[in-house]
């Protein structure tokens, strides 16, 4: 089928969505929805059968609904209405949502039903859950759509209007979610409550609070694990000491972690940097690199046997200079165990997305230079790679629970394996960011698994890639797991296989030696000092591109054009009003 895709902006669920779809043999192109004017003109260059829209903040005009199936992915069971559809069922504390996927009619969100999935929902922030459930639930759910598609042209199928006397159909027309709806009363709300209206408005908009006296914006939260002597005393309310870019605060009967705020016109930082001066008088409290889970902090180190795993937790899956620098001690630490393999598993959501973009851009909003933190964090980042590259006497595996994307895919390949969650989505290109050359030692990492030609073409391609075609293309080692759970059982028993193997000595042995066959071709060093030759370009020279585009990333600037890559039908009519 020729399918255009309409989106705000091709956010991950619509990248999943692409890249499955494509897989599945149709063709697809995509358009931003940035006029009425601009989706008539999309519809007529490509003539496609369907229009989907996975991620939309405006209503799609009625001269393409009324002349072309139009399908809608809405995030709420059926007969759910309205533009705040997670961040109610996340702040209520829905047991399960779902989402459905409909055709556009006049009114938003109330045309016939296509096809829905259910899920139980879990307690975990809005961007998780839409990352995650949301987007298998979504992709299950057009998939059935698009195989009624020729019943429905052949009048044998009609999708059903959901009826507000069926009992089975729960949801409703809920408003949009106000500050006011989310506000926090620190001495009456309790840590649960707290954590659920956080939540559900993470990672947008955030809810509206205070911290120091001064207005911001709350994200990132985290029960604290039960410290009874140091909360006890706190008036909920109370900062009580920081760890990990994150403060501490009291609740009524306990305390939570913030990780992230913004303040009133500032950008989405670590607490401790947006509020730098008053965090440092905070009392620090750093978290064991091995201790319980229950107990917050980015990294975290634990042994099933023969087998180390490390996790970096990093909010968004950026890594800033000082980030990278603890990552670094922890992998010393791994290092230091009598471990055979090393599983390296990012974080929950992502497994990295590379250099710290807010806080590069915080700098320069600091009165600082962003090329010389581009810089700082991109050799940081350089490091944390050569640390794994450098682990030479044991195994190491990357386990991709989360996306990743530019430099934190990467990151991955320096591993020895590399194993991604079937839903896990890559971006393994630089180019999207104002044209960034990348480091990371990705000319040595990305031609030794997949080739010169295909690096070339997937570095030019800037396109996402699904883990099973990843695997196929052979960027990746495997993509096995549905969800995160099986997907982790399923890591944790390839890796003790890895380390029992009887022929785990010659492994090792073979990794050796490709390493120092590798060296005595062309050092590591070499590869870095020419990716940073360009690097320093991107970030110093006359070519202020790369500074632009992470500038309107980090503010959200509104897409102004497709990029001509994703837009396909744009090539086939050849010269166009869009770049
Ligand atoms: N630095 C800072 N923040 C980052 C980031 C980075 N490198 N990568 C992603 N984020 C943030 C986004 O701003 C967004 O923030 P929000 O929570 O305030 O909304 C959040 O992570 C999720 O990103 P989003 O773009 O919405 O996720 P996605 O899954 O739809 O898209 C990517 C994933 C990887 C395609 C996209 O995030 C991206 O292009 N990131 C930049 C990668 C990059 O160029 N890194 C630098 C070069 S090494």
């Amino acid at each position: 089928m020729r399918i255009l895709v309409l989106c705000h902006s091709f956010n991950s669920l619509t990248q999943r969505l692409f890249d499955a779809l494509a897989a599945d043999g149709h063709e697809l192109s995509v358009e931003f929805d940035i006029a009425d004017s601009v989706t008539e003109e999309a519809v007529a260059l490509f003539q496609p059968d369907l229009l989907l829209a996975p991620f939309l903040k405006r209503a799609i005009p009625e001269s393409v609904w009324s002349r072309l199936p139009c399908l809608i992915v809405h995030p709420g069971i059926v007969g759910d209405r309205g533009p705040s559809a997670l961040d109610w069922a996340i702040q209520r504390g829905e047991a399960e949502w779902g989402v459905t996927v409909l055709q556009a009619e006049a009114e938003m969100d109330a045309g016939p039903v296509w096809a829905s999935r259910v899920f139980p929902l879990r307690a975990a922030t809005k961007a998780s859950v839409y990352r995650s459930e949301v987007t298998d639930a979504a992709l299950a759910a057009v998939c059935e759509s698009l195989a009624c598609f020729d019943d429905w042209c052949a009048g044998r199928w009609q999708p059903q209007r959901p009826q507000p006397d069926d009992p089975a159909v729960r949801g409703t027309l809920q408003p949009l979610m106000r500050q006011l709806d989310r506000a926090i009363d620190w001495a009456r709300d309790d840590t649960a409550t707290i954590l659920a209206r956080i939540r559900a408005a993470d990672g947008f908009p955030g809810v509206a609070d205070a911290l120091f006296g001064e207005p911001c914006h709350l994200f990132d939260a985290h029960p604290a694990a039960s410290e009874p002597g140091a909360i006890a005393d706190a008036i909920p309310g109370d900062l009580i000491a920081r760890r990990d870019g994150a403060v501490l605060r009291a609740t009524r009967d306990g305390a939570l972690w913030i990780g992230h705020v913004k303040r009133v016109g500032g950008i989405k930082l670590p607490a401790t940097v947006a509020f730098a001066a008053e965090a440092a008088k905070l009392p620090e409290r750093p978290a064991p690199l091995i201790r319980d889970a229950a107990d917050w902090g980015e990294l975290r180190y634990r042994e099933e046997g023969a087998v180390g795993v490390l996790s970096f937790d990093f909010y968004n899956g950026a890594m800033a200079t000082d980030q990278c620098r603890r990552l670094i001690d922890a992998i010393d630490f791994a290092r230091s165990r009598p471990t055979r393999v090393l599983v390296l598993e990012g974080g929950a959501d992502f497994w990295s997305n590379g250099i710290h973009l807010n806080r590069i851009e915080a700098a320069q909003q600091a009165g600082g230079s962003a090329a010389d933190e581009s810089w700082a964090n991109i050799n940081a980042m350089d490091d944390v790679c050569l640390a794994i590259l450098q682990l030479t006497d044991r195994l190491t595996v990357a386990a991709m629970r989360g996306n990743a994307g530019a430099g934190g895919c990467f990151l991955a390949l320096a591993a020895d394996h590399v194993w991604a969650r079937e839903g896990v989505i890559l971006n393994p290109h630089y180019k999207n960011m104002g044209n960034l050359y990348g480091s990371e030692y990705w000319t040595y990492l990305l031609p030794r698994r997949v080739g010169d030609a295909a690096a070339r073409a997937i570095m030019a391609e800037r396109l996402p890639l699904g883990a099973p075609r990843a695997a196929q293309a052979g960027l990746i080692d495997a993509a096995f797991g549905a969800d995160r759970p099986a997907f982790e059982a399923e890591v944790l028993a390839r890796a003790q296989a890895l380390a029992a193997a009887p022929d785990y000595a010659e492994h090792l042995a073979a990794k050796q030696a490709r390493r120092a066959f590798d060296e005595a071709a062309k050092p590591l060093s070499a590869y870095r000092d020419e990716e940073l030759a360009r690097m320093r370009r991107n970030f110093y020279g006359f070519d202020p591109s790369y500074h632009g585009a992470r500038y309107h990333f980090v503010m959200k600037s509104p897409q102004s054009w497709t990029p001509r890559h994703l837009a396909r039908h744009r090539d086939r009519a050849g010269a166009s009003p869009a770049k």
